[in-house]
């Protein structure tokens, strides 16, 4: 299921990370930024459960968080989506998955992964700001299922229809959260218009 988000704050730093002259720090800073501004989305069914405590006043019967978050970055693009969340679930335990992406044929290719023990309990987010034929951020959810995991999300920032499709025929089960629908691929994969390559404008290669 897609859940696109839509708030000025997201739409105004969304159009920041698509402009060409957004250098490699602007970048970074701003993919932080709109993944923290999407953790709060990301985390409203979270479960809670009632506890005491004492404020400087009183009693206080309230709730705290009663679940364990797992974080799975897809590298590379994934890296920078996981300060912003941290942030905010500093509990978080982070596990890795590398995949790449053959230019030709587009086919993903799992290359590293590493995750913490905690998945089939944990409510586990998969992190990649790009969602373009769907083949990475699949194979990363199937990488997890077949570890255990059973709640998935999917948080990316861009995507286009083509991988949105994708996600929700292999994995029904998966919520997708978008900050931007874009169009439709090119004939090379790439999201349009899109923000060009996540990985090399994070991290200043070409
Ligand atoms: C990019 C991006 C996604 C993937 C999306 O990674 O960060 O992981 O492509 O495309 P898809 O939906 O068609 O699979 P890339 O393979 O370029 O690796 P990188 O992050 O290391 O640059
Ligand atoms: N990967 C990217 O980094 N950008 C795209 O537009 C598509 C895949």
């Amino acid at each position: 299921m897609l859940i696109l988000l839509n708030h000025p704050l997201l739409t105004h730093k969304l159009t920041q990370l698509r402009r060409k002259e957004t250098g490699t720090k602007d970048f970074r800073d701003t993919l932080k930024e709109i993944a923290g501004l999407m953790a709060y989305e990301i985390t409203r069914d979270l479960p809670v459960k009632a506890i005491k405590i004492e404020t400087p006043m009183a009693t206080c019967e309230t709730n705290e968080l009663a679940c364990d978050v797992v974080l799975v970055p897809v590298l590379r693009a994934g890296l920078g989506m996981v300060d912003g969340i941290t942030n905010l679930i500093p509990s978080a335990k982070v596990g890795h998955i590398g995949m790449s992406r053959d230019h030709k044929t587009l086919e993903p290719m799992t290359y590293y992964s590493k995750f913490p023990d905690n998945l089939s309990q944990a409510i586990v987010m998969v992190l990649d700001p790009m969602l373009a034929t769907g083949g990475s951020s699949g194979e990363a959810i199937q990488v997890l299922k077949d570890k255990g995991a059973k709640t998935i999300k999917l948080v990316c920032v861009v995507g286009a229809p083509e991988g949105v499709r994708k996600i929700e025929n292999d994995h029904p089960d998966v919520q997708i959260f978008l900050a931007g629908l874009d169009k439709n691929l090119n004939e090379s994969g790439y999201i349009m218009p899109g923000l060009g390559d996540a990985g090399d404008r994070l991290f200043g290669t070409t």
